[in-house]
């Protein structure tokens, strides 16, 4: 039904516009008494055969929302009730900012995907936590953070670590964001040094805490095997408990949208089909050098159930959607949950 009378009604209007749209329909059918369950009743798949131990929690099933679709936390409550294992909130920054300029999202229907120049555009971490607060779902909320565009590279340090700060009791781990390929100069922070620096800052933050929380690094599609290389010997030097794997291409290759389309759109990051192939490769690359215990989380381009199933295969932990989810539609989440009991039941 969403693939045939509600996408098609969606896509015609202004992607950014639907989203704003879909969030106030959903807070409004959400404050009906008896949705929420109802919600759950359809979309949500329980069955302890899908729950899986990682970074110390445990996920009641491998299937997340991956960062950038609740960025302010505004509708945790009702995205818990579409069967999601997991929420990425954020990227948040320390201080609200507004972002890039609209329009800065884009649909490519005859490639399944999306090109986002967003830039970080959100309410602030103070915001988001006044909303964490009043949340009434347990689900496993994950806490993306990153910098405010006016903070220099150099000081980028400080703006995590504020977000840890003001996210800590609130989240139950922290994903540390430097692949958004929107934020000018913070890729860079992928770069060796600043990259160790970083998140040894931020596990020092969490290792003085009564209760340490686990800390995952989020890494662009768009490493090199070198690249990839330093950030597997990274990640053991600074003992940062997982890798999330990836963000969104800044590559436009094999894409059927006519070029000129492409390029009217402008710069920004490519998710959705194209770039599902690559993030295998990075996961597949990652667990062959990270060894079978490293937690992993894969997101990139799963469209169907298969594409979940081969990052699973390829060594992801859990995997987790987005551009998947506006294509697909709310049953996505249960179709990909049904697809991986099958699998467990194969003998
Ligand atoms: C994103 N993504 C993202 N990632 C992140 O770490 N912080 C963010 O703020 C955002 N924002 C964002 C906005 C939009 C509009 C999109 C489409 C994506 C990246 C996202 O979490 C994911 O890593 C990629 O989109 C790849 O997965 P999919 O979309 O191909 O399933």
């Amino acid at each position: 039904m969403y693939k045939v009378l509600i996408r098609p009604l969606l896509f015609l209007i202004d992607p950014e516009r639907v989203h704003h749209l879909t969030f106030g329909f959903l807070r409004f059918i959400g404050a009906i008494p008896g949705v929420k369950p109802l919600l759950r009743l359809l979309f949500y798949t329980h069955d302890p055969r899908l729950e899986r131990r990682i970074v110390g929690l445990t996920f009641p099933n491998p299937v997340g929302l991956a960062a950038g679709f609740d960025k302010d936390a505004r509708l945790i409550d009702e995205l818990a009730c579409f069967g999601f294992g997991f929420i990425e909130i954020g990227t948040l920054t320390p201080r609200a900012q507004d972002g890039n300029q609209k329009p800065r999202l884009f649909r490519l229907p005859k490639d399944q995907a999306l090109i986002n120049r967003m830039g970080f555009n959100n309410e602030g971490a103070t915001a988001a936590v006044e909303r964490l607060r009043k949340r009434k779902s347990n689900v496993i909320v994950g806490g993306n953070i990153g910098k405010n565009k006016a903070t220099l590279n150099e000081e980028a340090e400080e703006d995590y670590a504020a977000c840890m700060e003001i996210l800590y009791p609130y989240v139950d781990y922290f994903i540390v964001n430097i692949s958004s390929p929107n934020t000018q100069g913070l890729r860079a922070l992928q770069d060796k040094e600043p990259l160790k620096r970083l998140l040894l800052r931020v596990k020092s933050i969490s290792e003085a805490k009564e209760k340490p929380k686990p800390i995952l690094l989020k890494i662009a599609p768009d490493l090199t095997a070198e690249q990839l290389n330093d950030v597997v010997v990274i990640l053991r030097e600074t003992k940062t408990d997982g890798v999330i794997a990836t963000n969104t291409t800044i590559s436009r290759d094999g894409l059927s949208t006519s070029q000129k389309e492409v390029a009217d759109m402008g710069a920004g990051g490519l998710s959705g089909k194209p770039v599902g192939q690559r993030s295998t490769e990075v996961i597949r690359f990652l667990r062959e050098r990270l060894g079978k215990d490293f937690p992993i989380i894969g997101v990139g381009g799963i469209m169907t159930v298969a594409d979940a199933i081969e990052k699973l295969q390829a060594g992801a932990d859990l995997v987790q959607i987005y551009t998947g989810f506006i294509y697909e539609g709310p049953g996505f989440v249960k179709r990909i949950n049904k697809g991986v009991l099958r699998l467990n039941s194969k003998p």
